[in-house]
């Protein structure tokens, strides 16, 4: 293996370490930093994701709520308790855990969430501030991989050129707004690029954000680039891996994520440094 390993887990630690510190700070302020999680239905995978995001606030000295919900919960019921968390001084984060149940339109549902608690960044105001370059909060899985990028020194990507395959809301195309404002010279891929490896082996920077095993092998990736891999899939045998084809792909990268350990411990880590900042903002 050439490449070094960016360790999401030893990342995380450091930067919640901090959190944690500003939660105390906070405290003797009498102000303790409130989370609420709303989970609507009985997905199992969002069930696993919710119940780590509570974890991570309790060990940070954040408060958090759970709200569980029946699949059959309505859209109006759910608008409901998004206006009653956005009324709640204790609550200084709003999370709806994605996907809802298909009769709720989640468009209508992140809307409806105050978006100075946007702790998510979903908001079409957080978008657009990261957009122009205002203040707002930043979606936490592309802004997990921007404190990755920075813990290995690349924090100004002035000359160095990005490639992200993936245009989701949540990851791609806020990647490369991050990307963009970090100075970076940046392409987006997808499932309509002609040639994906064409563009991935002129970067020096490369985010897999698709969802499929193997989407970046190593004959697309350029001796000594950076591998950030945002996917989260299994194996054949059942076993989690990313979208890139990790035992090859090391050899040729730099540096490169490991899946799990790399960026999904990092995405819950940027969403307690989302709700921390939104509760001393006040
Ligand atoms: N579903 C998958 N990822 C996320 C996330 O980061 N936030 C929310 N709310 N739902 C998700």
């Amino acid at each position: 293996m050439s490449a070094q390993l960016i360790d999401g887990n030893a990342l995380s630690r450091q930067l919640r370490a901090d959190v944690a510190q500003r939660a105390a700070a906070l405290g003797v302020r009498g102000i303790t930093p409130g989370l609420a999680v709303i989970l609507v239905g009985d997905n199992p995978a969002s069930a696993v994701y919710v119940r780590n995001k509570v974890k991570a606030c309790a060990e940070s000295g954040l408060h958090s709520v759970l709200e569980r919900h029946e699949a059959s919960m309505t859209q109006a019921e759910l608008l409901a308790r998004i206006d009653a968390l956005n009324k709640d001084p204790s609550i200084h984060g709003i999370l709806v855990q994605l996907p809802l149940p298909g009769h709720i339109d989640d468009h209508a549902v992140i809307e409806a969430i105050a978006p100075d608690k946007d702790v998510d960044g979903f908001h079409v105001a957080s978008a657009g501030a990261l957009m122009v370059g205002e203040q707002g909060f930043k979606a936490c899985t592309p802004y997990g991989c921007m404190k990755m990028l920075e813990s290995i020194g690349r924090k100004d990507l002035r000359g160095q050129h990005a490639v992200v395959i993936g245009r989701s809301n949540i990851v791609g195309k806020p990647m490369a707004m991050m990307l963009l404002a970090a100075n970076a010279t940046v392409t987006v891929c997808h499932s309509g690029t002609a040639d994906l490896a064409h563009h991935t082996r002129e970067a020096d920077i490369v985010v897999a954000a698709v969802g499929k095993r193997n989407v970046l092998t190593a004959d697309m990736v350029k001796p000594g680039a950076v591998v950030i891999d945002v996917g989260m899939n299994r194996n054949d045998e059942g076993k989690l891996c990313g979208d890139v084809d990790f035992e090859a792909v090391k050899h040729i990268a730099g540096w490169i994520t490991p899946v799990p350990g790399g960026v999904g411990p990092m995405t819950i880590t940027m969403l307690l440094v989302n709700t921390i900042e939104a509760a001393e903002r006040g």
